[in-house]
């Protein structure tokens, strides 16, 4: 194919070969705890996690899935006493990567070890460090304790989960940066937008109003009667802690959303998404169960918005932007510090910066836009 002259080539480029350093999060601890083995792919491979039965209740091991023995699949196996035992031939894993027992060896090689990942219990989740140049986990890169949540303050997690085929996991750090798309996508207005990186976290200030042209179940942020008042922060390259003010019809409701996920290959992701809900004063446990379930429901529909655009989109490293795009170039400079060595991160990847998109012209537009749909409508509905 020949390129007309002038125009743009779109640059698909090549889906990374490594995978992020960072904190990654394995679901709620409590799937976790039922003395079994579980299995998880991610990395382009299989990890087997489990709870060691003398352990408490925040510890966990997590290995690579295949035993160094023969390569039994551990996730198959049991879990006897503090091991994950190998169905192959029973040899015995800890949750530090060593092997411990060989019940018919009279002794176990030196050095019998195996990739083992560190993890921690953060608001009732699991998260494990992974870094391919295998260094320790850094503690202070952690996501932030959230107070009151796992306490009666707040509902229990809505947990969802969604395999994302054809995608590679940076479509969904794209979002950070994407004003326009909450009008178009998500059906909302974004009427203030504003982002702040700086070292491993990125953050999103928005505030968005439903479209009144589009159905209350047209899903996404659309209710016309909702407005959002949103902070939302990476804690590295893979978990988004969402802090939402949901305003409907004047009554406020705190609302935590988590936006994680877990590379399964170089373009295929898992994206996990949790809601936690902070309990109104006067409000019984069932209406606040409903109210968390009715958000739960709302995000979700906004997520799959997303994941069709993302399912159907070609890569592109050189979008062609405008003045109202934000910084595209710089969030993914930011995000480029967790695919290479600690060595070779650049000073611009983890420098603070800081961009407020105007709103002015796109709103002026997008409420011309609606009000002309909705006089279509009525007159379309006189009509017929
Ligand atoms: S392959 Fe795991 S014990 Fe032999
Ligand atoms: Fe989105």
């Amino acid at each position: 194919m020949t390129a007309a002259a002038g125009a743009r080539v779109l640059d698909r480029g090549l889906a990374p070969e490594r995978y992020a350093r960072g904190w990654h999060c394995a679901g709620l601890a409590d799937t976790f705890r039922d003395g079994r083995p579980h299995a998880i792919e991610t990395f382009g491979a299989k990890l087997v996690v489990w709870q060691p039965a003398g352990a408490d209740p925040d510890t966990f091991g997590v290995l690579d899935g295949y035993c160094r023995h023969m390569g039994g699949d551990l996730t198959q196996g049991q879990v006897k006493g503090d091991e994950v035992a190998c169905p192959f031939h029973d040899w015995r894993w800890g949750a530090d990567g060593r092997c411990k027992q060989i019940p018919y060896a009279r002794r176990v090689p030196l050095r019998a070890r195996t990739q083992r990942y560190e993890t921690v219990v953060r608001n009732g989740q699991l998260l494990f460090w992974h870094d391919p140049e295998g260094s320790a986990a850094d503690h202070d890169l952690l996501p932030p304790e959230l107070p009151g949540v796992g306490t009666d303050a707040y509902t229990e997690w809505f947990w969802e989960t969604v395999e994302i085929e054809g995608s590679h996991c940076r479509e969904l750090i794209d979002n950070v940066v994407d004003m326009a798309h909450f009008y178009y996508v998500h059906f909302a207005f974004p009427t203030s937008f504003r982002n702040v990186f700086e070292g491993t976290r990125a953050t999103q200030f928005m505030e968005s109003k439903g479209r009144p042209d589009k159905a209350a179940d047209a899903g996404g942020y659309s209710d016309v009667d909702m407005v959002l008042r949103s902070e939302a922060t990476y804690y590295g390259p893979a978990y988004m802690i969402n802090w939402l003010e949901v305003d409907y019809k004047g009554f406020v409701t705190e609302v935590i959303l988590i936006n994680c996920h877990l590379p399964t290959g170089p373009d295929s992701f898992t994206l996990q998404y949790g809601i936690t809900v902070k309990k109104p004063e006067g409000l019984d446990d069932k209406t606040t169960q409903y109210i968390a379930k009715r958000y739960a429901e709302m995000f979700g529909s906004g997520f799959l918005q997303d994941v069709h655009i993302w399912q159907n989109k070609a890569p592109v490293q050189n979008p062609l932007l405008c003045e109202e795009d934000g910084p595209v170039y710089q969030l993914r400079r930011w995000y480029e510090q967790f695919y290479v060595d600690v060595a070779d991160i650049a000073p611009d990847m983890v420098a603070r910066f800081e961009f407020e998109v105007d709103t002015t012209k796109a709103n002026e537009f997008w409420h011309e836009e609606v009000a002309e749909n909705l006089r279509r409508r009525e007159a379309e509905g006189v009509a017929g």
